[in-house]
């Protein structure tokens, strides 16, 4: 973002109670004036008041009107996730805006990242108007006809600065969509339940096109910042996967900030049954087990492969490949996890698949729930723990019938920098352009959240 002095303040205060008599108004910028009379005209118009008080308090701030002014300026289509008076009520959020005390203490609440400073009481308005905007035009036609989740960017950049590349890269946070069974609405699908917006974008009847950048869609929900991946695992029925992300010693580094984000498959604590758990006894069994869950190369989303007919093979942190498919169904998505990576054997991902499948040791799962956007990366629910074929084999004749997960300090010998993912640093130079492309697969356009500035738009939903 940049600087710029408050030049509109005083005038747009004004124009909130006295919708219809804009014209009595000047500004340096007459055209950013425009826009932003336009929009709370609208909001107003439509009942959206809190939003438009939100709008107009917003412009009254530096990082608020660097904001708007973003919004004014970007000559792309953008959509904004406008809650309802109703849905601000519930979320105790209206005006004047005080920082809730659940955010009070600034450590705790979502932190506009890349900002120098940053202490401003308002940090937290113009971060929850960021998460409400989405790049690129979404409505219930633009999404899956199949039922599939659409993934878009927020404008919300991720918590923690990048850390291993370009500082001018920026990453955003994701939204995952899906249309609604009305025929008509858009359900935003967060990790706290679904928002559902209004049938479609309101009218912005009278602006003369001025708003012609903005698609404005109403929601009954105030969305929140997804939950970092701890905090993600809390929820009910995944402590297991927890715990043994304890015992190996990587849950810190799994939710870090990467150049590609996270994707993990987290099984349910049905799925560990005794003879998996006894494996996580045995160290590097445990650590090829639990590393065979997630990528820290990649954010992942469905519509990589439910909305291509070629399965998505994504490598593991353990080195092994995962193969995601939707299954014959076509609704529900199946994941199976193969054999050691043949080194340079690009013609072979084909007869690999196949020779798995063949495969009497090959482990498969069923995705239970998709594209759970968390802090930094992705979470998948899948039924049953992945067990890499090199240790199912040796499991089945051991007769370790010990059921309990091993507590977290018993096994704690493991130095964290044992586990930790390597970065070639003299490689990560060009890692942007290389991880980009390399998710980039035939048919589908799917992009890593490493967007390159507000440039990089709808991924996922091009085909
Ligand atoms: C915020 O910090 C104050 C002390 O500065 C503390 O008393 C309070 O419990 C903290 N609140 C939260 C939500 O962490
Ligand atoms: C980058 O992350 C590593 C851990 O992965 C950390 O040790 C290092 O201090 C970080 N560097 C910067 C500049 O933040
Ligand atoms: C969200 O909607 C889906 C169906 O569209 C439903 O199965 C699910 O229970 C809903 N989740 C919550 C938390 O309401
Ligand atoms: C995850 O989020 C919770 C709640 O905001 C916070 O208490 C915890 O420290 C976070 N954990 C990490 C590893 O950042
Ligand atoms: C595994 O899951 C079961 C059922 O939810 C729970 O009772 C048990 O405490 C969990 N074990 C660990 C080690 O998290
Ligand atoms: C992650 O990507 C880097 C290059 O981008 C590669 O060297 C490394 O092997 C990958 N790690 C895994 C586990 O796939
Ligand atoms: C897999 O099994 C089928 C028949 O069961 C066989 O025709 C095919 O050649 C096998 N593929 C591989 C790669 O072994
Ligand atoms: C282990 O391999 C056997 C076949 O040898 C298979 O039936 C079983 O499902 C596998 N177990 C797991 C947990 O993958
Ligand atoms: C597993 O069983 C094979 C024979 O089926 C045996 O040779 C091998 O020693 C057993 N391994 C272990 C670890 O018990
Ligand atoms: C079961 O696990 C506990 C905890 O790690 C361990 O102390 C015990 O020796 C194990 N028992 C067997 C039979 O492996
Ligand atoms: C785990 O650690 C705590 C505190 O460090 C200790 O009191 C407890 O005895 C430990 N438990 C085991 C099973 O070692
Ligand atoms: C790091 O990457 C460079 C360039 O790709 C390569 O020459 C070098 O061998 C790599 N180093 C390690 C330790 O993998």
């Amino acid at each position: 973002m940049f600087h710029s002095p408050h030049l509109l303040l005083p005038l747009l205060l004004l124009s909130s109670t006295v919708s219809g008599q804009d014209d009595q108004l000047t500004c340096p910028d007459g055209d950013l004036t425009a826009y932003l009379i336009a929009l709370i005209d609208t909001l107003y118009w439509n009942g959206l008041t809190t939003f438009e008080e939100l709008i107009v308090h917003l412009s009254e701030t530096d990082a608020g009107y660097d904001l708007l002014h973003s919004l004014y300026s970007s000559g792309s289509k953008t959509t904004i996730l406008v809650p309802t008076d109703s849905a601000f009520q519930q979320a105790g959020i209206w005006p004047p805006f005080d920082t809730p005390s659940s955010l009070s203490n600034s450590s705790s609440g979502p932190s506009s990242s890349g900002q120098a400073g940053g202490s401003d009481p308002d940090d937290w308005l113009v971060d929850l108007l960021s998460l409400h905007t989405l790049q690129g035009d979404w409505s219930f036609d633009s999404l899956p006809s199949n039922g599939g989740n659409g993934i878009t960017s927020t404008w919300l950049s991720m918590k923690d600065e990048m850390n291993d590349t370009s500082s001018q890269s920026q990453a955003f946070q994701a939204v995952a969509m899906r249309r609604g069974q009305d025929g008509a609405s858009v359900v935003i699908d967060g990790w706290w339940g679904n928002g559902t917006t209004w049938s479609g974008p309101v009218r912005n009847g009278g602006d003369n096109g001025v708003l012609d950048n903005l698609v404005l869609l109403p929601v009954n929900e105030v969305l929140s910042s997804p939950p970092n991946l701890s905090t993600a695992l809390t929820a009910t029925g995944l402590s297991n996967f927890s715990s043994a992300l304890d015992v190996v010693g990587v849950t810190d580094d799994l939710g870090r900030l990467t150049g590609g984000g996270f994707t993990v498959f987290v099984p349910v604590d049905e799925g560990w049954t005794d003879d998996v758990k006894a494996m996580m006894n045995d160290e590097k069994a445990a650590r090829a087990l639990v590393k065979s869950h997630y990528s820290t190369n990649y954010t992942l989303y469905s519509p990589a492969w439910s909305l291509s007919s070629q399965p998505f093979v994504l490598t593991l942190d353990s080195g092994l490949d995962l193969t995601i498919s939707l299954s014959s169904d076509g609704v529900s998505s199946i994941v199976t996890l193969g054999s050691e990576e043949p080194p340079n054997q690009p013609q072979s991902r084909q007869s690999q698949v196949q020779a798995e499948e063949n495969s009497t040791s090959v482990s498969t799962a069923k995705i239970l729930k998709s594209d759970i956007t968390l802090e930094n990366g992705v979470m998948h629910v899948i039924d049953t723990v992945l067990v890499p074929p090199s240790l199912n084999a040796s499991a089945s004749n051991t007769t370790n019938t010990n059921t309990s997960l091993p507590s977290s300090n018993t096994t704690t010998t493991s130095s964290p920098t044992e586990v930790k993912v390597e970065t070639n640093t003299t490689a990560s130079q060009s890692g942007h352009a290389e991880k980009a492309a390399r998710v980039d697969r035939e048919g589908v356009k799917i992009r890593t959240l490493v967007a390159l500035g507000l440039a990089v738009l709808n991924w996922g939903l091009l085909a």
